[in-house]
């Protein structure tokens, strides 16, 4: 019994310290790009540095929480969530906003619920064909996080940004 309290309270705790992690990773990102802005490239380096040090932290506890499965299943999970998402989470959260008059957040929930369905539909179109030997190419919109498999259009369907904004992941 001990034992077995003392599993489940670490697998909670690894799932605290995967979301502070995750967080910490992304919150220097946001850090870094702001050292850019006040064109403080060394100090953004830092913030990058570490970030990329916090994405192997939060990795590490993802895979120990057994949350990472074999491909079939995560393009299964990923599409799950994604529709979820979609269709139940940023509906209330666009709502919500909009009750309370705060633009820019329900537009930044407007954005992020277009653009997860197109995200849906990507990992729909992954589960419905063999993907092994095809080539694919992804670009992602950086202003709304629209992504296609097709070349960038002349505008974001989902925010209007220009071809430009759009760039191809690694
Ligand atoms: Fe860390
Ligand atoms: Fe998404
Ligand atoms: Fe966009």
């Amino acid at each position: 019994m001990g034992e077995m309290m003392t599993d489940s309270q670490t697998e909670k705790n690894l799932y605290e310290a995967f979301v502070g992690e995750a967080k910490a990773c992304l919150r220097l990102l946001g850090y870094a790009e702001q050292a850019d802005k006040e064109d403080l490239p060394v100090i953004a380096k830092l913030f990058r540095a570490i970030s990329a040090a916090e994405r192997i932290h939060a990795l590490k506890h993802l895979r120990l929480l057994h949350e990472v499965e074999d491909t079939q299943s995560n393009l299964e999970r990923s599409f799950e969530r994604e529709q979820s998402v979609f269709e139940n989470v940023y509906p209330e959260l666009i709502r919500i906003a909009a009750e309370e008059g705060n633009q820019p957040a329900q537009r930044s929930f407007t954005h992020a619920r277009d653009a997860e369905e197109f995200h849906a539909a990507l990992y729909k179109k992954a589960l419905d064909r063999t993907m092994e030997d095809e080539e694919a190419s992804y670009f992602v919109c950086g202003v709304c996080g629209y992504v296609t498999d097709e070349d960038p259009p002349e505008v974001c369907p989902v925010c209007d940004a220009k071809r430009e904004m759009f760039f191809q992941p690694e």
